[in-house]
């Protein structure tokens, strides 16, 4: 199976991306994490993505395109793959045909913006694995804490309110569109383009998903 996460920052890909993977036995690849992972490392593409990242820009289409096709000839996506924040421009989703791979489903989740903003600020996240909490409605079992290894949570630089803002808008031009783009191409392939409310708890949200992708 190979599936897209499509939707704003904050809907809640990355809480989803760990419930689809787990259950269709795919391997989670997010263009974020694998950026923040760079940066984290000092690597050259760290260095030029962080300023990028930081401000809510988008790092070039022909380097993440670059990123994903080294990621997607690993053995492990042999069985398919979830993309949980690629394609983000109608660019990269042409790339994604021009190599001829074809995506089975495309998951909307759409959630207003001004819940988004307050989703941000109580998000916490577990840099080494890129899971994702919220103080509020995802809260870790022990607090400040990830669940699986204990080790510290941290707030994203790019969680800053002004921040948010400028991801929304980027979102809005440059993403936002694959919306249209995606809802046409499943009127002409045999891929399903599936669209949820993000706002519900994510278990429900979750719940949603599978009806869709298991009919
Ligand atoms: P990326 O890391 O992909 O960020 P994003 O798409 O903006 O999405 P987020 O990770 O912020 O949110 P999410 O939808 O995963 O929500 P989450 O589950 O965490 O990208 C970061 C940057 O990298 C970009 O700005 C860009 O610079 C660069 N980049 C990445 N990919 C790129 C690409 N393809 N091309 C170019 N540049 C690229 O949930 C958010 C919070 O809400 C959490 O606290 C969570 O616990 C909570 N939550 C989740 N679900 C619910 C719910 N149902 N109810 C209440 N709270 C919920």
């Amino acid at each position: 199976m190979k599936i897209i996460l499509l939707g704003p920052p904050g809907a809640g890909k990355g809480t989803q991306a760990e419930s689809i993977c787990e259950r269709y036995d795919i391997p989670h690849i997010s263009t974020g994490n694998m950026l923040r992972e760079a940066v984290e490392a000092g690597t050259k593409l760290g260095l030029e993505a962080k300023s990028l990242m930081d401000a809510g820009i988008l790092v070039s289409d022909d380097v993440i395109v670059g990123l994903v096709e080294e990621r997607i000839s690993s053995s492990d996506c042999s069985n398919g793959f979830l993309f949980d924040g690629f394609p983000r421009t109608i660019p990269q989703a042409e790339a994604l045909i021009q190599r001829n791979i074809d995506i089975d489903a495309v998951v909307e989740i759409d959630v207003p913006d001004q819940d988004i903003i307050d989703r941000m600020s109580g998000r916490r996240m577990h840099p080494a694995s890129g899971r994702n909490y919220h103080v509020v409605y995802n809260p870790p079992k022990i607090e400040g804490k990830d669940d699986l290894t204990g080790e510290e949570l941290i707030q994203r630089e790019d969680d800053k309110p002004e921040t948010v803002k400028d991801r929304l808008r980027v979102y809005a031009d440059q993403t936002s569109p694959l919306v249209e783009f995606y809802s046409d191409l499943s009127n002409s392939s045999s891929l399903s383009y599936l669209k949820v409310l993000g706002t519900a708890s994510p278990q429900e949200v979750t719940n949603q998903i599978f009806i869709n992708l298991d009919s």
